[in-house]
């Protein structure tokens, strides 16, 4: 996780973390969208909210904020890589805007099966 993190500020691409009375309840951040260099304006995220602060706001609060600083920072357009059935990942994402523009079939192996990746996108303009 250090490793990654430090990937993403390296990128001076936003790393942020959603505190309540002192403790962390969740956190989001962009990476760039893949590694090639023609990429670097499409920012992919990656959020997580503590398994018992879900469904509060939360979520919606920290990738609204994700959205507003990665348009500061003059990315384009923003991408959602949902692995599975994840009913709230996809509403959350929903309700900021993001469309399905994908579908991977058996794109992931876990916990023996295949997971399908989801694709969702918003512009940042
Ligand atoms: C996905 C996740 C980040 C959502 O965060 P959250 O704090 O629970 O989401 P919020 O409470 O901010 O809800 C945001 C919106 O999604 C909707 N939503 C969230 N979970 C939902 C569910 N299970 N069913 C229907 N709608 C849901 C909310 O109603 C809200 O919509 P609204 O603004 O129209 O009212 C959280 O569930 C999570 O951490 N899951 C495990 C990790 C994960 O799957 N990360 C994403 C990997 S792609």
């Amino acid at each position: 996780m250090l490793r990654r993190r430090q990937a993403v500020l390296d990128r001076d691409l936003p790393y942020l973390v959603a505190e309540l009375e002192g403790y962390i309840v969740g956190f989001c951040y962009a990476s760039q969208f893949r590694p090639r260099e023609g990429y670097r304006f499409t920012v992919e995220d990656s959020i997580y909210v503590r398994p018992d602060c879900v469904g509060h706001g939360v979520g919606k609060m920290l990738l609204a904020e994700l959205i507003s600083e990665c348009q500061a920072k003059g990315c384009h357009s923003m991408v959602a890589c949902i692995c599975g059935v994840n009913v709230s990942s996809v509403a959350l994402h929903a309700s900021l805007g993001f469309q399905q523009v994908g579908l991977l079939p058996e794109a992931g192996y876990k916990f023996g099966e295949w997971l399908r990746l989801l694709i969702m996108q918003r512009s940042l303009q």
